[in-house]
């Protein structure tokens, strides 16, 4: 409902902001005719551009669930139609025809995904192209040869930034495009025998355009990054080098949590890629899960070094409470430190609301009444994993220190801890992902994958010796 409020918002302006250029056109031309045939022109331009959002919202709405229903991303597509419809419509009443069309396909792609950009590139195009009309011949030769342009100019720079998410890719991503609607205004001119002094000219304005919204782009992208809070792959890759603050904190304070996360992010990226989920995300998600332990490093087992285990002179009660809390201190940590809202629920709900049963069975032991134990208090407080990258996070963080947990072991020991904790991860008493947005393939999937990957990491392996410390150690 709000996604097509937004599309309809966005198509109110487009429609106003291409009347208003083509408008003065027509009168400018028609002074002398009746009115009754620019009111025709007007309204066959609006029914041609809602057409075009019927189509886009529509293929949205199928075909790209995700985008459709994710209102950060939807307000963003209106946005940035807003921005180059607006900006069209200002430079071409004051003569220069720069328009950033070139710009908003590459924020697209790097910000959403390419198949909307290239969808939103169609859209785009069809109004730059009327506007670009000459007032004698709507949808004439100017206005094909713009529209042509924008389609093939932008689909090359969507083409060239494909699963390239270096910032300086999108320069050459622009550059490339600029030139692809160069030649194609060319070959469009060409054909329709125009003068030498207008191939030039909009040739110039065009090329001036495509630079400019390449610059823009480079220099925008942190801003909408933030503004609509999006992980891009850049903005991950960013957070994937081990120089960010947190990293470099947790690998100094906390070296047995730093390992412990390296290793369940190798994990999680390869199941992600096995599946076709968020691999980068998977793998960002994992580095940051545990960032929580920050608070207290010493109360976790992989930090003690062999030291004493501060859990001895504490009640079940108390271990419990101070290991439940990093759950939610990576959760602040990571929110002040401006990580991305898709991270940051990685780490929320990494032990979704599982009961830490260790400390849990000690407490009812030592009363010697399960009545006399409120189970709330060994529970974690987050939420079961939402989303198939959290859920996989969730997999590699308890397989990791199983198996860390086996010391020195066989393939075969290895194959079926790894069996064993996800299956009591997806049935049984505490199955956290019974109702993930996993399948039984991913499943099985994931389980290859870890498997090979714990056979290529096994030698460096951190040997602990008892259930406690496993537990501790996630
Ligand atoms: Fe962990
Ligand atoms: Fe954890």
């Amino acid at each position: 409902m709000m996604a097509a409020l937004l599309l309809s918002a966005a198509f109110a302006v487009n429609c106003i902001c291409v009347l208003l250029v083509v408008l003065p056109k027509l009168n400018a031309v028609n002074a002398d005719s009746v009115d009754f045939s620019q009111w025709q022109v007007c309204l066959g331009i609006i029914l041609i551009i809602a057409l075009a959002y019927a189509a886009f919202g529509y293929y949205l709405f199928q075909m790209n669930e995700n985008v459709f229903k994710n209102i950060k991303h939807m307000m963003l597509i209106c946005v940035l139609i807003a921005i180059t419809v607006l900006l069209a419509l200002l430079t071409t009443l004051a003569y220069i025809h720069i328009t950033l069309i070139l710009m908003v396909s590459l924020l697209v792609a790097l910000l959403i995904n390419d198949k909307t950009a290239f969808l939103l590139n169609l859209l785009l195009s069809l109004s730059v192209g009327i506007m670009n009309t000459d007032g004698t011949d709507i949808l004439g030769v100017d206005a094909f040869a713009v529209m042509l342009s924008c389609i093939l100019g932008g689909t090359a720079a969507i083409f060239m930034l494909k699963n390239k998410s270096k910032r300086g890719n999108i320069i050459t991503a622009g550059v490339f495009g600029g030139a692809v609607m160069c030649i194609v205004l060319l070959g469009a001119y060409f054909v329709a025998s125009a003068s030498a002094e207008h191939i030039i000219s909009t040739i110039a304005w065009v090329g001036a355009s495509a630079l400019l919204s390449a610059l823009l782009a480079v220099g925008s992208l942190s801003v909408w990054e933030s503004l609509f809070d999006v992980a891009t792959p850049a903005r991950l890759n960013e957070l994937s080098n081990a120089n960010h603050p947190l990293l470099k904190q947790l690998m100094a304070e906390a070296p047995g949590t730093y390992h412990h996360s390296m290793m369940a992010a190798a994990l999680a990226q390869a199941a992600a890629q096995r599946i076709g989920a968020d691999h980068l995300l998977a793998r960002v998600g994992a580095y940051y899960h545990d960032v929580g332990k920050l608070r207290r490093p010493q109360y976790f087992i992989e930090n003690q070094k062999g030291g004493e285990n501060i859990h001895n002179t504490l009640s079940p009660l108390e271990s419990a409470s101070s290991i439940i809390a990093h759950q939610k201190d990576s959760v602040k940590l990571l929110t002040k430190h401006k990580l991305p809202s898709e991270v940051i629920k990685i780490a929320s709900e990494h032990h979704g609301n599982s009961l830490m049963s260790y400390f849990y069975n000690k407490a009812v032991s030592s009363a010697g009444n399960p009545n006399a134990i409120n189970i709330k208090q060994y529970r974690y407080s987050g939420s079961r994993p939402s989303t198939k990258e959290s859920a996989i996070v969730m997999l590699s963080d308890c397989c990791e220190a199983a198996v860390r947990s086996l010391g020195d072991t066989t393939q075969e020991q290895v194959e079926q801890m790894v069996k064993n904790v996800i299956s009591s991860k997806i049935s049984g008493s505490d199955a956290q992902l019974a109702s993930s947005p996993l399948t039984l393939s991913d499943v099985a999937e994931i389980e290859k994958a870890f498997i090979k990957t714990f056979s290529a990491i096994m030698h460096e392996r951190i040997q602990y010796t008892n259930s406690q410390e496993k537990e501790n150690s996630r």
